[in-house]
């Protein structure tokens, strides 16, 4: 079963960017435990970054003709962009909104998720192994 890993804007800068917040493992790190982690679950990942909002977009597409299910981390697209929410709100297989930190306990700008309701849940605080429980929720969710 097919299962699309997104990220969004500054993700690739994983393990140099404010590793205090997000740690010293790379995207790189990262794609690696997702794909270990979706593979013990039977499922088979495809990592993708990007900084580009359209980019991000015609992803979201992609997973909505294919019912395919998703975990996403928007980064800052999650508090502002609305063409995201929209996307998601497309979708027809579950989509897990994650986050490495915890944005109700950071800035109050990142209190706010707009895609929050359109996602089938979200996980978020767990470092990275918020990625490996969200594969857990889709191997075990029904699409
Ligand atoms: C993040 C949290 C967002 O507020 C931030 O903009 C990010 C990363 C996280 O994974 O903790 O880029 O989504």
């Amino acid at each position: 079963r097919a299962v699309l890993v997104l990220n969004g804007p500054n993700l690739s800068r994983l393990g140099t960017r404010e590793p205090d917040v997000y740690g010293a493992e790379t995207l790189e790190d990262l794609a690696a435990l997702c794909r270990k982690a979706g593979g013990e679950l039977g499922l088979d990942v495809d990592f993708r970054q990007t900084d580009d909002e359209a980019e991000l977009v015609s992803w979201l597409h992609e997973a909505a003709d294919g019912a395919i299910p998703v975990v996403l981390n928007p980064a800052a697209f999650t508090h502002y962009s609305y063409a995201v929410r929209d996307a998601i709100a497309q979708r027809r297989a579950p989509l897990v909104e994650v986050h490495i930190s915890n944005p109700a306990a950071r800035e109050e700008f990142r209190h706010t998720s707009v895609v929050a309701a359109v996602a089938t849940g979200t996980i978020a605080g767990f470092g990275l192994r918020s990625y490996e429980l969200a594969l857990r929720a889709i191997a075990e969710t029904a699409s």
